[in-house]
């Protein structure tokens, strides 16, 4: 099957890498603009987990246990979730990188708060396409330094503010590694996040205007 990203809503995105299929974020029983429910989700490889915020863990214990998922986080969630019944956790730390089930998994910073260890983004490689799940954060310019180790292809970038950068920012931040597409997300899910997607595009297209903006909406998926 050819790579894609399809977003679930939020911040959870269903990825495929060299027939691998990784779930990053995903909450979807309780998330308004969730695309699927977690039943629905018949076969997962691998589970990324930015941080234990809700919006984030989400159901990723529920998910990792029924389909014998290897979850990966930063080490302390994988500890959490190892004692709440995951039976494949991997733990790693900001600036690492690990191979699971053939796929490199680097993970990056991501200025922001957690219940649980240190919250985190994360880059994915697989042998034709790279994708970046900036997690929850604020911005940071050591990305143009992490992005230097796998130049990244898609970015998923939040941009709701609040709790992690405006639309601005998002554009400054991707201005600094400029991936082929970058898209928004952490939007729109409650009032309270106001960034909107027009202004992410037009910020991106004054700043970096080689770099394609795809705005999804949840349950659309884009073949790399
Ligand atoms: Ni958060
Ligand atoms: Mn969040």
């Amino acid at each position: 099957m050819a790579d894609y990203v399809k977003w679930l809503g939020h911040a959870a995105f269903e990825i495929n890498l060299d027939n691998k299929v990784i779930l990053i974020d995903p909450w979807l029983s309780t998330n308004p603009k969730a695309a699927v429910s977690p039943s629905e989700i018949k076969a997962v490889d691998i589970i990324l987990v930015t941080h234990d915020h809700g919006d984030h863990l989400g159901d990723a214990v529920e998910l990792a246990k029924r389909l014998n998922a290897t979850l990966v986080s930063v080490y302390e969630i994988a500890s959490k979730t190892a004692n709440m019944g995951v039976k494949n956790t991997v733990g790693m730390n900001v600036g690492g990188d690990v191979v699971v089930k053939g796929l490199k998994i680097f993970m990056t910073p991501a200025l922001h708060s957690s219940d649980t260890g240190t919250p985190c983004g994360f880059i994915v490689v697989g042998s034709k396409n790279t994708v970046y799940h900036a997690g929850d954060t604020g911005f940071f310019s050591d990305i143009k330094y992490y992005s230097k180790a796998y130049p990244i292809d898609v970015a998923l970038i939040p941009i709701g503010s609040v709790f992690t950068m405006n639309p601005f920012m998002a554009a400054l931040f991707v201005s600094l590694f400029k991936p082929k597409i970058a898209i928004p997300m952490h939007y729109g899910t409650f009032d309270v996040l106001t960034g909107k997607p027009e202004e992410f595009s037009k910020h991106v297209s004054e700043l970096s205007p080689e770099v394609k903006v795809v705005t999804l909406s949840p349950g659309d998926k884009i073949f790399l």
